[in-house]
């Protein structure tokens, strides 16, 4: 007689809904189906849509004989590390003018008072300003570096605000947005607030797209919580529950964030309350000079002409943004991106997941990178560090082609702006369908309120 199947007491384990949605379309015969499973962008013929842009760079990319398939490195493609982080943060290569890698800037000599004293390096993703004593810090203080041939002034516009704090920003290239937000969770369980965080609480919206909690909970967090975000009468969001919660959650607590286009809900906060969510999640005393301590955080202002505050963190809370729908959202990259900054310009270290399944239409090529915001040029490098152990581990080292694909697109200005365009393209066909389906139920009078159809953005629409 054969032996039992060393398999015979594997359970079954429950289909993936919304891919088994997927499954059951395509079978399904009848002509009048609608496909309301995965969240993947669909032309009028109900086909998916290679962007023109990305089949232009694969023509480019299969021409270029210089390419080969050797591995790439364990934290991935540089080049497109460092243009995801810069698209998240505020840098375009369409800002930069430039074609090849945005960073390492080149600084001229002589440079600004404040950059000949101190210490600045540069790698390949990342700027490190450190100004080792106090003394050295100046009222109304500006500092320049030259970012694409001519001197910039640092700390005068949004898109440099990353900067700000004298931190890191650092991109680790990896398996669609998914993945950046396991490698992210791996390395909080592993690292975050001392060494071992599996009971640090994990605070995911309530509603949140399914796999927050399981990518968490897989990375050996315990403590799973939600956190008030949906309102059910007012189909919009429960901002007061939000603010509550956050003010109740115990400290160093960490909170996943949709930096647009909530899945499922579609409802985002507006920059306002956005604002009021990090004054929570942040609390900061100013300090003297004289009480500067390892925490604290030098943040120039540039709203109060480049003098700058000095802040001690009083409480904290983590921010970890899912960004998986940057441009193809509101069509905007800035404006998708709007809370993420705001977040990095108040001082915050951060991670922000990056999906460019959706904004690229790469759904296949899993495509993503995981941005690090850090406080501490030093902390930086050990990060990253850390996060190629477990990416090692993971999935030893990312593919190229999807990455190629970002990569030469945001580096160059003229693809560059034709993806914005095709970006814009889907955008704007999901904001239109959005008003014909409501104009079409509250012509045919259908019983309720429609609203809400137009006023959530996104790809997703929740009736509650
Ligand atoms: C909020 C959110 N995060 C992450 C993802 C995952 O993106 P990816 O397919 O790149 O892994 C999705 C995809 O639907 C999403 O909606």
């Amino acid at each position: 007689m054969a032996p039992p199947s060393m398999f015979a007491e594997v359970p079954q384990a429950p289909p993936v809904l919304v891919f088994k949605l997927t499954a059951d379309f395509r079978e399904d015969p009848d002509p009048r189906k609608v496909n309301l499973g995965v969240g993947a962008y669909r032309t009028d013929d109900s086909q998916p849509w290679v962007l023109p842009v990305v089949r232009k760079v694969e023509q480019k990319i299969a021409n270029d004989s210089n390419l080969n398939h050797e591995y790439l490195p364990i934290l991935g493609l540089s080049e497109f590390r460092t243009h995801a982080s810069c698209l998240a943060l505020g840098m375009t290569a369409q800002q930069s003018g430039r074609s090849g890698s945005l960073w390492p800037p080149k600084v001229q000599e002589p440079l600004d008072w404040m950059l000949s004293e101190v210490p600045v390096s540069f790698t390949s993703t990342n700027i490190c300003l450190r100004i080792p004593k106090p003394a050295l810090w100046k009222e109304n203080a500006v500092l320049q570096i030259d970012v694409n041939g001519k001197l910039e002034t640092l700390f005068s516009g949004f898109c440099w605000r990353a900067v700000l704090i004298l931190g890191w920003v650092g991109g680790v290239q990896s398996l669609g947005g998914t993945g950046a937000l396991r490698i992210g969770a791996e390395f909080l369980v592993r690292w975050y607030n001392g060494t071992n965080n599996k009971d640090t609480p994990i605070y995911v919206s309530s509603p949140t797209w399914e796999n927050h909690n399981a990518v968490f909970t897989a990375a050996g967090f315990k403590d799973i919580r939600t956190y008030h975000y949906w309102d059910a009468a007012k189909r919009g969001l429960d901002l007061q529950g939000f603010l509550n919660d956050l003010e109740n959650a115990p400290e160093f607590s960490i909170f996943v964030l949709h930096a647009c286009a909530h899945n499922p809900t579609g409802t985002d906060p507006t920059p306002e309350q956005w604002k009021e969510i990090a004054s929570v999640m942040k609390v900061t005393n100013c300090l003297s000079r004289a009480s500067l301590n390892k925490y604290s955080v030098l943040t120039f202002n540039v709203f109060r002409s480049h003098t700058y505050l000095l802040e001690n963190i009083a409480g904290f809370l983590f921010p970890f943004f899912d960004s998986a729908y940057q441009g193809f959202a509101s069509g905007n990259l800035e404006k998708d991106a709007w809370a993420i900054r705001y977040f990095v310009s108040e001082g915050f270290e951060l991670f922000c997941a990056q999906s460019f399944s959706k904004n690229f239409g790469l759904y296949n090529e899993r495509v993503g990178n995981l941005t690090v915001v850090a406080k501490e040029p030093d902390s930086m490098q050990r990060v990253l560090s850390q996060m190629e152990k477990i990416v090692r581990i993971t999935w030893s080292n990312p593919p190229a082609q999807g990455a190629r694909i970002v990569a030469t697109t945001l580096s160059n200005p003229e693809l560059f702006k034709e993806w914005t365009g095709n970006v814009k393209t889907m955008a704007d066909r999901i904001l239109t369908m959005r008003s014909e389906l409501r104009a079409r139920l509250e012509a045919l009078k259908t019983p309720g309120t429609w609203n809400h159809i137009t006023e959530q953005i996104g790809m997703f629409s929740f009736t509650g």
